[in-house]
């Protein structure tokens, strides 16, 4: 898709229609041998304003575009990314250590939520209001509502999911009349411009989709507190967050942030789900999922039989090669593994008991089940992002439920239980965006509403969700004055 745009193996940058190559560059090294993927390009803040500047301009034609038609460009961009999808998931291994078949399956969720994100668009009804609803006498005003654009919307997407955290923002903000300025994450960049060359193939036209690579430090801070930005969609870790929120002054926001999601078991739960759900969710992707389990709360008298089926459990995941669909693969860089390993640390230092790994070569960190986890150790409450999961003995659900809520985040949350009435008591106690019951936390389904709470982050995504949530409702009020005839 890039043969006849990359020189020198650097990544352009996609502005006004053009690929546009700065002297600065980004190396992208692939986590699994530290080679180099590829260059991006790097952009200055003046960049960033030539990048605004073609966002506004394309925004005046791009916000009366028929519905219909905006709906053909995504759809046919969403059949581009699925037909390259083989071709693009082996970038997304290489460059993020991702599984051969997750990071495909990555790739067909995303042409699926763009697909879908056309049928619900175009679903966006708008209303006809009669004043006399709820005003006595009000009978002759009417109010007609439409759903407007919002202009241009800073979409900032991950490492961990660079195609699908892309489109799920781009596609919503396209379909509903606005301009897209995309911040790819820089490890996980080339995967995400794939999606950027996918869009242009399908004729998006100049100015309505531009790209904004470049260093934290050089234009982080000046994206989100750009004055032309009119929303900004982000999905990152809570301190990324927090900062882009200062920057930012008022601005809509969707943030999809940091989560320590607790699994709660209970006696009555079935056991070899409970175990499956635990371990599929807290080591797929290496745990590199704002919503893996990142700790388990078990009562104290059922403590040891659940540690032991989950060790057993743990020590059947395969580990190594994302070419191989291993389960835990590297971690994205060095600086991360060293982060997880000093949490494992402390938890040692601390009085836990590694019940299985604790064991590194280079990025590849062995799952690691840790028991006796208390509160004053970090794994309690710091998210490791990585192939990690604490036990924490509890005396009671109440003990649970309130060590849950203590967190500084609130993604999402699971509850494993037979008793529905106990689950949905508990469920409802539970500070967080979601609850699933007999479940691991999931994202998915893409039209359900994803939200957190507190540091986990602002606003709900999810495909309609996300579309009201890039539209400003209008409202055009009819005041008839009876005549006579
Ligand atoms: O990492 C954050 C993602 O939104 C999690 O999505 O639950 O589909 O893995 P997922």
């Amino acid at each position: 898709m890039f043969k006849d745009i990359i020189k020198n193996n650097v990544y352009p940058n996609f502005i006004d229609g053009k690929w546009v190559t700065t002297e600065q560059t980004i190396d992208v090294i692939s986590p699994i041998d530290g080679k180099l993927v590829g260059k991006t390009s790097a952009m200055s803040q003046d960049d960033v304003d030539r990048a605004t500047a073609s966002n506004l301009e394309a925004y005046k034609t791009w916000r009366n575009t028929d519905l219909m038609e905006r709906g053909e460009i995504i759809i046919k961009a969403a059949d581009i990314l699925e037909e390259n999808a083989e071709m693009i998931s082996d970038i997304m291994v290489t460059e993020i250590a991702k599984g051969k078949k997750d990071a495909l399956k990555e790739i067909v969720r995303t042409a699926f939520i763009m697909r879908q994100t056309v049928e619900y668009g175009k679903q966006l009804y708008n209303k006809i209001l009669r004043g006399d609803e709820t005003t006595p006498g009000a009978k002759n005003t009417i109010c007609v509502t439409r759903r407007d654009p919002l202009g241009i919307v800073l979409s900032i997407a991950p490492f961990n999911y660079p195609v699908n955290l892309s489109g799920s923002k781009l596609a919503p903000a396209l379909m509903t009349g606005n301009v897209v300025l995309f911040k790819p994450p820089s490890q996980g960049a080339i995967s995400a411009l794939h999606l950027v060359r996918a869009f242009e193939l399908a004729g998006v036209p100049k100015g309505v989709i531009n790209t904004a690579m470049g260093r934290g430090s050089v234009i982080g801070d000046y994206l989100g507190s750009h004055k032309d930005v009119r929303m900004i969609n982000l999905t990152a870790s809570s301190d990324v967050g927090h900062t882009v929120a200062k920057a930012s002054g008022m601005v809509s926001m969707i943030m999809e942030l940091g989560g320590k999601d607790p699994a709660i078991v209970l006696e009555d739960a079935d056991m070899d789900l409970t175990v499956s759900q635990i371990v599929g969710g807290a080591f797929s992707y290496s745990g590199q999922r704002c919503t893996a389990v990142k700790r388990v709360f078990v009562l104290d008298h059922m403590a040891d039989d659940l540690a032991k089926r989950l060790k057993a459990k743990v020590e059947t995941l395969t580990v190594g090669s994302p070419w191989d669909n291993c389960t835990v693969t590297h971690v994205i860089n060095e600086k991360s593994a060293d982060f997880i390993m000093s949490l494992v640390e402390d938890a040692k230092a601390k009085g836990a008991t590694i019940l299985t790994g604790d064991k590194r070569e280079g990025n590849l960190i062995q799952p690691t089940l840790i028991d006796h986890v208390t509160t004053d150790m970090k794994i309690a409450w710091e998210e490791p992002f990585g192939p990690v999961l604490p036990i924490i003995r509890v005396k009671s659900i109440e003990e649970a439920i309130e060590l849950s809520n203590q967190s500084e985040f609130g993604l999402q949350a699971s509850v494993f239980t037979r008793d529905i009435n106990k689950a949905m008591t508990i469920a409802d106690r539970l500070e967080a965006g979601s609850v699933q019951i007999n479940n691991a936390p999931s994202r998915g389904p893409d039209h359900f509403p994803f939200s957190g709470v507190k540091n986990s982050g602002i606003g709900v995504q999810g495909i309609q969700y996300s579309l009201e949530a890039m539209t400003q409702v209008k409202a055009t009020i009819l005041n008839i004055k009876s005549s006579d005839l």
